[in-house]
């Protein structure tokens, strides 16, 4: 997944060994001071292990390793799933001895008590327990839950997720998963839909503060992430999140929500498909939809799609067949960008005065070139001049297009000025408008920075055509001037 240099392998190299080499040392130095309290535990206690290890089947590269334990004044059972790579069985193993050695620590101090147990049941029991959800062959996400049960008001609970790549040997960090590089809106919106559902948690929805929410999830190299891919977990200490937790909090977000933001990478090796972005539109909204026709051009589309992408917004452009034909590649960057392909006939004809034949190969003959470009058809159809009759009528319902004008003209193909296309617009739209611009004129591509930032500036939100024929049909809004089927 990432792809080193070889002098980055080098330093690597040299980085790993001097930690080994003080790694050793530490634990040298550390079993020398801790050999004596344990001495003594160990020394009491004449503990039963049994160890027992197995490789699985079920989860090729996995092997398990169950330890229970009982000793005088405590009892264990530790199941692990351990792997052939030394960096991620160090990281488990670290984790396990910390949180045995912490249990242990806590049973020595209360020893005198726990002499006068007779019953083993009632000693205190620490238990650590692999979830193993395989993702795909040989990719893994692990949780491992370590409880601390001394009594029923004296109880614990640790986490430790780790994903894991075997057919690469690597643990999977955040930026493996998500697609955090190319598109940097991502992080964001990942980080507010895990802001939310840790605002809602339930328990904790009232006693956590926002800010302190955002703290927690901004640095993206510091979640800690479980999944079973119907589920994203993500894992917090007891500070992060409250001043007073009683321990780790898990906070669960379905999949559905975040596979958009998904490494397409990683999302190729589960076999998971990517799906556009769906927008909740919402009844009270203000949304418009910003059609373009007579296009792809080749330096006025290019223009328009940079910034509709600096503005987040989506259009739908009403695309000409013989357009699509010299500019082939422009209609595929529309498509890839998001925006929503629809046809404007292939040659730009008054269609009334066609011949129903004539009628039905202008449309069939964009429909192709189209998707020939694109792989995609379109999903409305905006008849040349707005005219139109009841064979055009007819031959866009059988091909299931509906006929969509605009309530909102800028003119900007009469008036080529951008103060005039700005006023025009900005005076006449509203709610559920569909605003007419032509992507072939420079001036159009010039006033549409302006005319974004004055929209968004009065609430509107950009979506296309089908989104608010969707909102349309679910929510009774409008006035959608000029829509007719
Ligand atoms: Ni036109």
């Amino acid at each position: 997944m990432r792809v080193r240099s070889y002098r980055q392998e080098q330093n690597r190299k040299v980085r790993r060994r001097k930690i080994a080499f003080w790694t050793s040392m530490v634990v040298i130095i550390g079993s020398i001071a801790f050999g004596a309290t344990h001495f003594f535990i160990q020394h009491l206690e004449a503990a039963k292990v049994t160890v027992d290890t197995n490789t699985s089947e079920v989860y090729p590269g996995l092997n398990l390793k169950t330890t229970t334990k009982e000793a005088k004044y405590y009892t264990e059972s530790i199941s692990l799933a351990l792997v052939e790579e030394k960096e991620i069985n160090q990281t488990i193993g670290d984790w396990t001895h910390a949180e045995e050695t912490n249990f242990i620590s806590k049973v020595d101090d209360q020893k005198e008590e726990l002499a006068a147990i007779e019953d083993k049941h009632l000693l205190p029991h620490l238990n650590i327990q692999t979830d193993t959800k395989k993702l795909a062959d040989r990719i893994y996400s692990l949780e491992l839950i370590s409880e601390q049960v001394f009594n029923q008001e004296d109880q614990s609970k640790q986490y430790l997720p780790i994903l894991m790549d075997l057919n690469t040997n690597e643990r999977l960090d955040a930026g493996d998963f998500f697609e955090l590089k190319e598109d940097p809106d991502n992080l964001h919106e990942i980080q507010e839909i895990i802001v939310e559902h840790i605002l809602s948690e339930e328990g904790i929805a009232n006693l956590v503060d926002e800010s302190k929410a955002k703290g927690a999830v901004s640095n993206p190299e510091g979640w800690n992430l479980h999944t079973d891919l119907e589920t994203v977990y993500f894992y917090f200490a007891e500070d992060e999140l409250l001043a007073n937790a009683l321990g780790p909090i898990k906070i669960a977000v379905p999949m559905d929500e975040l596979v958009y933001y998904l490494n397409p990478i990683f999302a190729e090796k589960l076999g998971i498909e990517i799906p556009e972005k769906v927008v909740q539109l919402d009844s009270d909204g203000k949304y418009v939809a910003i059609t373009f026709d007579d296009g792809p051009h080749a330096t006025v589309t290019p223009r328009v799609l940079d910034t509709l992408k600096e503005h987040n917004a989506l259009a739908t452009f009403y695309m000409l067949g013989s357009q699509i034909d010299y500019y082939p590649e422009m209609a595929k960057r529309v498509a890839d960008e998001g925006h929503e392909l629809a046809d404007h006939t292939m040659s730009h004809k008054f269609l009334p005065k066609l011949s129903y034949a004539e009628i039905e190969a202008e449309i069939q003959q964009s429909n192709d070139n189209m998707e020939a470009a694109t792989g995609l058809l379109p999903k409305s159809l905006r008849p040349p001049y707005g005219a139109f009759n009841d064979n055009v009528k007819a031959i866009a319902a059988e091909k299931d297009l509906p006929i969509i004008m605009w309530s909102v003209d800028s003119l900007d193909w009469k008036y080529r000025n951008v103060d005039s296309i700005h006023s025009r617009v900005m005076s006449a739209v509203h709610p559920g408008a569909i605003i007419l611009l032509h992507d072939i004129h420079a001036t159009t591509a010039d006033a549409l920075p302006g005319l974004l930032t004055a929209l968004e500036n009065e609430g509107y939100e950009m979506v296309t055509v089908s989104q608010l024929l969707d909102l349309a049909e679910l929510e009774d809004i409008g006035p959608h001037h000029g829509i007719d089927y």
